[in-house]
Parts: C-alpha cells; structure tokens; sequence
C-alpha cells in the first residue's frame, strides 16, 4: 500500500520521539521511503544516528549543512509526498502556526507543499492549555490533520490526555491519507458551508451560528483525494483551507448561494454543508430601520440547494449528492426524511443540542441511508471530512 510513497518525518523534542524510530520501522518495511529530520530539541532524545540507520537516508539537522545549494528547506517537502510532525511538540506547532522560520523544520513547515499529519505529544496541562488549543484548532484550519493523542500515565508521571498516539495509530493514519490520495483524480466537486445571512435592512441581517469549519473540512478533503472543488461558503464562514485543488467562492444570501451552486455545475460530487436560511425576509428595507418605526416582517421560504440538486434530471445530478441533518430532536427519523426528500445519496446526521458542534472542532455523527444507518464515534471535523470522502470514493466506485 505505500510502495513508492515518500514520507517526510519530523521529529520534535519529546520523550515520544523514541516511538517514530518504530514508525519508521513500520513505514519502510511497508515499501514507504521515510527521510528523517531532527529539530534540536528531537536530538536530544533520539540521535540523528538511529534515524539514519532506519530510513537509510542522511537525516536532517542543520539549516545549512553543505548542501544549502539545495535549498533543504524547500527540496525537503518537494520531494516528500506526505509530511509527518511526530512528536509533534506544543512549541513546534505554535511556530506553525505563527509562520515562524528560525530553524529547518519550521522553515521547511513554512516552505512545504505537502499534506501535513501531527501527532501530538505533550503534558496534559498543556494539552488543555487555552492558548494551546487555540494554535492546534488553527494548525486544523490550515489543513493539517491531527492523529489526537492518548489518554494515560504520561512520562511525567501525571494522568491524561498528552501521551504521543502509538505508531501502529500513526501508521493507520498515513495509509488512510494514501488511500484516499488519488481516489477522486479527475473529478469534481462542489460543496457549500457555512451559514448565509439574509437581510433585514441595510445594516441588520439573520444568520445561524454555524462556523464553515466542517464543511471547510469536507472540501480539504476532497482537494487531498485528488478533486477538483468549488467551495461555495457564506461570508461568516471560516477562511477556506489552502490547496491548490481548491477554489473559494463567497455568497450571501440563500439565493446567491443557490445561483453560484447551479452555476458551478456540472459536478460529480454535491455535499451541502452549509446551514441555508430557511426563509428570507419579504419585505426587507434598503435603509437602516429607526427604532421608532418597529419590526414588522413577513418571511417567505429560501429556495432548498441540496433538494435542486438532489432531484436535478439524471443527466445533470451530480452522480453523489450529500446532505446534513442537523436537529435536536429525533435524528436518524428526520435524516432518513431527507434523504428522499432532498433526493440525497447521504445524509450526515448530527445531533445539535446542547451547542455541541457550532464552532466546535469535533463532530459526532451517523452515516443514513437508505439501507442503514451507521453510527461514527467522536472525531474531529477534518476526520469526519475524510470519512465522507471514503464512502463517496466508494460510492462512485460502485
Ligand atoms: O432541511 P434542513 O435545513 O434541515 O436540511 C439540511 C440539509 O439541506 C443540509 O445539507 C443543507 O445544506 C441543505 N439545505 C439547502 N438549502 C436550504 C436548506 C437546507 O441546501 N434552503
């Protein structure tokens, strides 16, 4: 399965280093060609030595090191296919994030072209830490995908979250992003996200809380399998993760979105992500209401995107159609709804009680369709993301 792929390893200072020495052991006896790169604080538990006598390549250490006509910091992701930050400390993805450059691996994080895994290791403090959290969910935003740590007796001695996930998991990750690598080569894709917004006046609108992230999520994913996607996201919505396969396009309204959606077509792959205004305000002024005047609106009903693609002619449907359900009551009865009335291949079902998944990273979900339904365990947004693109690729496979 990874014949021919080419991993390139960072190892960052944590006393899990000494577990990507098994990960290398795992990745090359599976046909994986691994480079290795040591920042200096992964020196200090693994030596550049053992890293080398694994991957039987020279391993990385120094910005300069007599091949700077090379320019290692950007020929080291160019010839990878796949970068892995593991362990990945706190310390080293807050520089990612930052867009710090002071040594090779930060600079080569800065330079990369790459799909980016971490897998993070640290105390559990700084696991909870707010302003940890904060670097990790924008690493996310930006696109990498996290491989989450354990919980357990950590090497400090305290009990938690923070413990490096074991290399049989870090492995599983890696062959699951080259399974998903090229499964969607040469086709495409169009996704909405994010909440649209309709007016009330020239400065008043009525949205949704709903951030874009998992939609945005969903389009990486495609992007990373190989489509080519249009990402249809309301003006609130989360900045559009970068890939080169990927095009963003910003609406407002239902309408707008439902125009741009259609306009983008023909496509083989629909998800309706975004949270669509059910209805519009009929009577909406083009001058700021005075308070004076009062609120007297009628609404009249949004056109249903998902539905006017799910029901399009044989000819013009996209060949998969996802939808969502997001409902606080009876969940898989009203996804199963949908599904037929929307005209939908899938729905995502998940439950919104209780402010469990607006803004959030995480996601818990079922799979409905018209046989089954399938319950998913808690994941984080960018691997619910993946899930979806793994049964639409099988889905067109047939
Ligand atoms: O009917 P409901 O809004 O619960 O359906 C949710 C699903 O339908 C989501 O996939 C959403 O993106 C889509 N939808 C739509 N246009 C609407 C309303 C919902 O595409 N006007």
């Amino acid at each position: 399965m990874l014949e021919g792929k080419r991993i390139l390893l960072i190892i960052t200072g944590s006393i899990a280093a000494y577990k990507s020495l098994e990960l290398i052991r795992l990745l090359t006896k599976a046909g994986a060609s691994v480079e290795g790169l040591l920042t200096d604080g992964g020196k200090q538990f693994v030596t550049p030595l053992s890293v080398e006598t694994l991957t039987g390549k020279k391993a990385h250490v120094e910005m300069w090191d007599g091949e700077s006509y090379q320019m290692n910091h950007i020929e080291l992701s160019r010839r990878a296919d796949l970068v892995v930050v593991a362990p990945a400390t706190a310390d080293f993805i807050s520089k990612m994030i930052h867009g710090r450059g002071d040594d090779l691996a930060s600079t080569v994080m800065l330079a990369k072209n790459k799909p980016v895994i971490l897998g993070p290791s640290m105390n559990v403090e700084m696991w909870e830490n707010p302003a940890f959290k904060r670097n990790l969910e924008a690493a996310q935003a930006d696109g990498a995908a996290v491989v989450p740590p354990q919980i357990d007796e950590l090497a400090c001695g305290e009990v938690g979250v923070g413990k490096m996930a074991e290399p049989a998991a870090l492995f599983d990750a890696i062959q699951s992003h080259f399974a998903l690598a090229a499964s969607l080569e040469g086709k495409r894709a169009i996704v909405t996200a994010g909440a649209t917004i309709e007016r009330i006046d020239s400065v008043r609108y009525i949205s949704n809380f709903s951030s874009g992230k998992q939609g945005n999520a969903i389009a990486l994913s495609l992007a990373e399998a190989g489509a080519s996607v249009t990402l249809v996201a309301g003006v609130n919505c989360e900045n559009a993760p970068p890939h080169p396969n990927l095009a963003s396009l910003t609406v407002e309204s239902a309408e707008d979105m439902r125009r741009v959606v259609h306009e983008s077509l023909p496509a083989d792959i629909f998800v309706g992500c975004a949270a669509v205004c059910d209805f519009k305000v009929a009577n909406r002024s083009d001058r700021k209401i005075k308070k004076d005047q009062g609120l007297d609106h009628h609404f009249e009903e949004n056109p249903d995107i998902a539905r006017s693609i799910g029901t399009l002619e044989p000819q013009h449907r996209p060949q998969v159609v996802v939808g969502f359900a997001a409902e606080t009551d009876h969940l898989i009865e009203n996804a199963q709804k949908k599904l037929s009335s929307k005209g939908c291949d899938l729905i995502v079902a998940n439950d919104v009680g209780g402010g469990a998944v607006f803004g959030k990273n995480e996601n818990t979900a079922s799979f409905v369709t018209q046989n089954a339904v399938q319950d998913l365990e808690p994941m984080s947004k960018k691997n619910l993301g993946q899930a979806i693109v793994a049964w639409v690729a099988a889905r067109l496979k047939g």
